[in-house]
């Protein structure tokens, strides 16, 4: 299908930052000359001290070090928080909108202030001190931005676990960084149902499985009943009661820890992705300015979690750094009614919407009924992040949630890069639906070969990016090696994203999704190898292969491969059980599509599971399979594709 492209509505370009022509220039300066051009921008954050320099970084083999603004020092929630009382002591910082529709709250920044302060007196009572590690498990309530804002003040490093996850990921993660306090809520609400986050946190911990953690603290937010440790946990509010307003934000490098967020990738345990302060936020604030063409008196929504960068960068830190206005959604798209969305959008008067394409699938299964309890008239621009979003997704949300009249900016980006990175800008790009079109500034991507050749020209390949940007991931927390093994090592002198991607005759540039095992499901990223550890931790089960597959909505769906321990009846109470086996030690998000009970899985006379035959099985294409003559039994190919025609 022939998609048109969609040419820079005047509306846009009238109030723009920058048109075409000043991306251009702009982008030009900020490859030609990297150092003038952050020197200059660097400037957009407030600094205690000011930085003399601007760009240290090194992708060589062995010796990858990143470091920006090194000499600056600064404090992120000074910059989020105290740097607007000035002008905006008044001004909403903070739009809380429920689960429940009828229920919604505006903070002001005075107001965040004055949360924050406690709060971080708070931890302090508790011990904690610059340095030390807080993880962060809530639902999307403000006292999750207090929280994260808090740690920053005070020069903590926060980890924040998506409330998604099961007690095991919680205790990998706290472990993995050594946290001193957790800070949760009695129970997170979503779609009207609810979540027992303190009864989760309090089974990571039994029996002493997270020796670091030395207090949970704990917001009431349902009134849900909980299990109480008196020496161990303490309410918020009991915590704050007598705390000061006051509490001087620290003095913090610009190379100093901001926060750890643990991803998923191709190989082995949860990675714990470090972001440092001062390019973090000089990253984050630009990219929210200039990506969705933010304006002071601007309402914007990020319907994203605080658990994905995405709710960090685009939530919390960006959007505050800016002064915005930004909108915190406790609730699901969907619930109570797939109005929800465009319900907020006129209930709030949002003019900036940003989203995933996962949520906006869903919307569309269900027609223009999304768009039919609302005008959205308030809106301008509209984003959307996580995975490739397929034109007919695209022209839906263009048209139906849009009217025809925002432009979409399909930014494509990760948890590694601290912000968006590819995307068109509202008032200098024409858009084509599908493609997250051209670099942001400071951004050199390209295309290589499986040999790391540089490829030019219109062309598909794997993408990689040449030279560090502010805001770039510094290490994997305790094991830098991994860090450049991961990143570093594919593809020399170059940060190796791995997704793949084609580039066209225009230069634009569109994601075709991860070229390694990880899979994007619904817009998260889950790694195979962890879903089969999980699995293989289960009693029938002796072998797991994970893979995934075309899905609907999802984008990916999870394909799993599981051969049955000897002596196991296979049955579909069984299956069930495997299921929710899954979901219960990994992550709901993490539950199986699909689940093929193999009786053997295909691998090379070396041992080695050949994957590329067993995504082309779950794909159903069942006719290009490649060279199957490596196998050591090459019959078993032919049941796997007899069991899946029958299913
Ligand atoms: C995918 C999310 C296509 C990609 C911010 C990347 C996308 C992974 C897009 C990172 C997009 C993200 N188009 N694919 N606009 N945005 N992705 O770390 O595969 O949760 O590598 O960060 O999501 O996921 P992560």
């Amino acid at each position: 299908m022939q998609h048109e492209i969609h040419p820079v509505p005047e509306q846009a370009k009238a109030r723009a930052h920058v048109n075409n022509e000043q991306y251009l220039a702009m982008y030009e300066h900020s490859v030609r000359d990297p150092e003038s051009f952050w020197a200059e921008h660097g400037q957009r954050i407030s600094w205690f001290s000011p930085y003399t320099q601007v760009k240290q970084t090194s992708f060589a083999p062995g010796n990858v070090s990143i470091q920006w603004f090194a000499d600056g020092t600064l404090n992120a929630c000074y910059n989020c928080v105290d740097r607007h009382l000035a002008e905006r002591a008044d001004k909403t910082a903070i739009i809380w909108e429920g689960d429940d529709p009828s229920v919604s709250e505006e903070i002001t920044y005075r107001q965040l202030h004055q949360e924050v302060s406690r709060f971080a007196n708070g931890l302090k009572k508790l011990g904690v001190e610059k340095g030390d590690r807080v993880a962060i498990y809530m639902p999307m309530v403000p006292e999750a931005a207090y929280a994260m804002l808090a740690c920053a003040r005070i020069g903590a490093v926060h980890t924040v676990i998506f409330g998604g996850f099961s007690p095991n990921a919680i205790a990998d993660r706290v472990n993995d960084c050594g946290v001193k306090v957790i800070i949760t809520a009695d129970e997170g609400r979503r779609g009207g149902k609810t979540t027992a986050l303190k009864a989760n946190v309090d089974e990571a911990l039994v029996n002493d499985r997270c020796p670091t953690v030395e207090h949970v603290v704990v917001k009431k937010v349902t009134g849900g009943e909980v299990a109480f440790t008196e020496s161990r946990d303490v309410w918020w509010e009991q915590l704050i009661k007598d705390v000061s307003n006051e509490c001087q934000p620290t003095v913090m490098n610009a190379e100093d820890p901001l926060f750890i967020l643990y991803t998923s990738g191709s190989t082995g345990k949860p990675k714990g992705v470090l972001h440092t302060t001062g390019g973090y936020m000089v990253w984050a604030s630009m990219t929210h300015e200039y990506v969705f063409d933010y304006h002071e008196d601007d309402v914007y929504w990020c319907a994203a979690d605080v658990g994905w960068i995405t709710g960090h960068s685009y939530i919390v830190y960006g959007p505050l750094a800016n002064g915005a206005t930004t909108l915190i959604f406790e609730g699901l798209p969907t619930y109570p009614g797939v109005g929800r969305i465009g319900d907020v959008i006129d209930k709030h008067q949002v003019n900036i919407l940003y989203t995933a394409p996962t949520a906006i699938r869903a919307l569309m299964a269900k027609g223009t009924a999304a768009a039919e309890t609302s005008k959205r008239t308030s809106l301008r621009t509209m984003g959307s992040v996580g995975e490739p979003i397929n034109p007919e997704a695209w022209e839906w949300y263009y048209k139906v949630m849009g009217d025809s009249r925002c432009p979409i900016v399909d930014t494509w980006w990760q948890t590694e890069t601290g912000g968006i990175m590819i995307t068109p800008l509202p008032g200098a790009t024409a858009l084509k639906p599908g493609s997250a079109t051209r670099p942001f500034f400071g951004i050199q991507p390209a295309l290589v070969d499986a040999e790391g050749n540089e490829l030019e020209g219109a062309t598909e390949g794997n993408l990689i990016i040449k030279d560090s940007w502010p805001g770039q991931a510094r290490t994997l927390w305790g094991d830098h090696d991994r860090f450049e093994q991961t990143y570093f090592s594919a593809y020399k002198n170059n940060y190796f994203t791995g997704d793949g991607a084609r580039r066209d005759e225009d230069s634009y540039y569109w994601i075709t999704g991860r070229v390694d095992d990880v899979l994007n499901v619904s817009g998260h990223r889950l790694g195979t190898a962890e879903i089969e550890s999980v699995l293989v931790e289960h009693p029938a089960i002796s072998e797991a292969a994970v893979v995934g597959y075309p899905h609907d909505l999802k984008g990916q769906g999870i394909y799993v491969y599981i051969i049955a321990m000897a002596g196991t009846e296979v049955s579909d109470e069984l299956t069930t059980e495997v299921r929710n086996w899954v979901r219960s030690e990994l992550s709901p998000i993490a539950t199986p599509d699909f689940i093929h009970w193999a009786p053997d899985l295909p691998k090379t006379r070396s041992g080695k599971i050949m994957r590329r035959i067993l995504r082309k099985i779950a794909a159903n294409e069942f006719e290009n399979l490649g060279d199957t003559s490596t196998l050591a039994d090459p019959t078993v190919v032919d049941s796997l594709i007899e069991h899946r025609l029958n299913k």
